[in-house]
C-alpha cells in the first residue's frame, strides 16, 4: 500500500468544500461528485453516471460483471456539514492536515474518508469477485431528497444481495461495530410573529409583545428541565429496548463518566435521569435547538422589540416512531403552547424515519471474520444516535443492509477539528478488501 499516495488522493477529495446545505457550495458539490465518478472509472466501473440533480448529483456506478457472484451495493455520501465556527479549527477545514497520525478536515470521517476507504479496498484487490454497484450521494446531510426521489422512480437501483455502508464508528479503539438501529429525524424551523413590524422598546416596551420572548418561552416549554419533551403523544410509539438489548449495552466499553469528561467535555450530562445514558442516546427521542434567529444581534446596541423570531430545531426519532406522525404532533404542540396573540408556524426542512436492521444475513459473519483477522476483534452489534435518511429505502428491495465504519468515537463529526485516524484507514482498507474477497468466495452468500 502506497500510503503517501493514498493520503494525497484523499486530500484532493477533502479539499472540495462540498457543503450540501449551503447553495453557495452547489458547484463544489458537483465537483466532489465528479471526483467520485472519476475514481469509479479508474477502478474499472463499466457504467458511471451523475444522476437526478445538476447541483447534488447521485453518483451511480456499476463494476465489472462477475457472473454468478453476489451483488454488493456500496452507499456513501460525498457531502459534508458546514465547517463553522471556523476560528476553532487548528488547521482550516478544507486544508487537510496530518498531525500525530490523524488527518484533520471536514469530511475526514463523515463520510469522504470512509467512502475513500471502501473504494481503495477494491483497488487493493485488483478485481474482487463481486458485482459492485455504487450509490454515492451528495445530500445526505440535508435529508437525501434527491436520492429518495431517484429511488422512488427507479427502485431497481437498490437490487443487490448486500448493501454496505461505512458511515459510522467503532464502539471504542480496536472495537469494531455493526449497527442494528439508526435514529430518525424531524428537522423544522419554528417562527413566531407578534406584530406588524419591529417597535421602539421605550415607546412600546412594557405593553407590546416581544417575538423573541414568546419564542424562547415556547422553546423552553417544549422540553422540561427534567429532559422530558412536551409534545403530546410523542412517546406513545416508542418501543422500549428488550431486556437482552439492555443487558448487552451494559457490557459495552461505555462509562458515563468517560463519556462526560472525554467526549461531551461539559460539567454534567442531561436528559431523563431514570434512563441510562445509552438509552437516552439510542432508544429515546430528543428535542434540540440548533439556532435562534431574528432581532438585533449585530455590533453595538439597538433598542428594538423584534416582531419576528425563529428557531431551527430537530427531534430525533426512535423505533417505532413515524416521521409523519411526529411532524403532526410537533405542529399541534407548537400551536398549543403559543399564546393566542402570537402567530406560530412550523416549516419542515427535512426528515427521516428511524431504521432498524437485522444482522442475521450470512454476510455479517464474513464482515465479522474480516474484522477479527485484521483488527483482532469481531464486530459488536450496537445502535446509533445519528441518522442516515435513505437506509430504510435501501433495504426495501430485500438486500441485507450492513451499517458499519472505520471511525472512532472521538472523530468530532459535524464539529470543529473533525479527523480520521490514518491507522483506522489502513486497517479499514484491509478489512473491506478481506470482506469483498470472502463475499466473493462460492457459497458464502445467497445469489441475486
Ligand atoms: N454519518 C452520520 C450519521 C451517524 C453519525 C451515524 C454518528 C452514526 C453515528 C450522517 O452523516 C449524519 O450526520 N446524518 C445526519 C442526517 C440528517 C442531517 C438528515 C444526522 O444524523 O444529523
Ligand atoms: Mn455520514
Ligand atoms: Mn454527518
Amino acid at each position: 500500500m502506497d500510503k503517501q499516495r493514498l493520503v494525497n488522493d484523499l486530500t484532493t477529495f477533502l479539499r472540495i468544500p462540498s457543503v450540501s446545505t449551503l447553495p453557495a457550495h452547489n458547484a463544489d458539490c458537483r465537483a466532489a461528485a465528479s471526483w467520485v465518478a472519476a475514481e469509479l472509472r479508474r477502478i474499472g466501473c463499466r457504467e458511471v453516471e451523475l444522476l437526478a440533480s445538476d447541483t447534488h448529483p447521485v453518483v451511480w456506478g456499476v463494476g465489472p460483471d462477475v457472473p454468478g457472484a453476489p451483488t454488493l451495493l456500496i452507499y456513501g455520501h460525498y457531502d459534508v456539514q458546514p465547517p463553522d465556527p471556523l476560528e476553532e479549527w487548528l488547521s482550516p477545514p478544507f486544508e487537510p492536515t496530518v498531525r500525530d497520525g490523524k488527518l484533520f478536515a471536514r469530511g475526514a470521517a463523515d463520510d469522504k474518508g470512509q467512502v475513500f476507504c471502501l473504494l481503495k479496498a477494491i483497488e487493493e484487490l485488483g478485481a474482487p469477485p463481486v458485482n459492485f454497484r455504487f450509490l454515492i450521494e451528495g445530500e445526505e446531510e440535508y435529508g437525501s431528497r434527491v436520492l429518495f426521489d431517484l429511488l422512488e422512480r427507479e427502485p431497481e437501483r437498490t437490487r443487490a444481495d448486500v448493501v454496505l455502508i461505512a458511515d459510522m464508528a467503532y464502539v471504542a479503539p480496536k472495537w469494531p461495530a455493526v449497527y442494528t438501529a439508526l435514529r430518525g429525524i424531524c428537522y423544522a424551523e419554528i417562527t413566531v410573529r407578534t406584530a406588524k413590524s419591529d417597535l421602539h422598546s421605550g415607546e412600546f416596551g412594557g405593553a407590546a409583545p416581544n417575538a423573541h420572548e414568546e419564542l424562547l418561552r415556547l422553546l423552553g416549554r417544549l422540553k422540561g428541565p427534567d429532559g422530558k419533551i412536551n409534545v403530546p403523544g410523542l412517546y406513545a410509539a416508542v418501543k422500549a429496548p428488550s431486556r437482552h438489548d439492555l443487558a448487552m449495552w451494559k457490557k459495552l466499553p461505555f462509562r458515563d463518566k468517560d463519556f462526560l469528561t472525554h467526549r461531551v467535555q461539559a460539567k454534567a450530562l442531561t436528559g431523563i435521569k431514570r434512563y441510562s445514558v445509552l438509552e437516552r442516546l439510542w432508544a429515546l427521542p430528543t428535542f434540540e435547538i440548533h439556532g435562534v434567529m431574528g432581532g438585533f444581534t449585530g455590533e453595538g446596541a439597538k433598542t428594538v422589540i423584534p416582531a419576528q423570531a425563529s428557531a431551527k430545531v430537530s427531534l430525533r426519532l426512535v423505533p417505532n416512531q413515524k416521521l409523519k406522525t411526529v411532524e403532526r404532533q410537533l405542529r399541534v404542540a407548537v400551536k398549543r403552547l403559543a399564546p393566542k396573540y402570537v402567530t406560530a408556524t412550523v416549516e419542515f426542512l427535512h426528515g427521516a424515519d428511524p431504521a432498524q436492521v437485522k444482522v442475521t444475513h450470512p454476510a455479517f459473519k464474513l464482515l465479522d471474520r474480516a474484522f477479527k483477522e485484521v483488527v483482532g476483534r469481531g464486530s459488536t452489534p450496537v445502535r446509533a444516535g445519528g441518522s442516515i435518511p435513505i437506509v430504510p429505502a435501501l433495504g426495501r428491495g430485500g438486500a441485507a443492509v450492513i451499517l458499519t465504519g472505520i471511525g472512532l468515537p472521538d472523530d468530532r463529526l459535524h464539529a470543529p477539528n473533525e479527523k480520521l485516524d490514518l491507522a483506522q484507514l489502513w486497517d479499514g482498507i484491509g478489512v473491506f478488501s478481506r470482506f469483498y474477497q470472502l463475499l466473493g468466495q462460492p457459497d458464502t452468500t445467497k445469489r441475486a
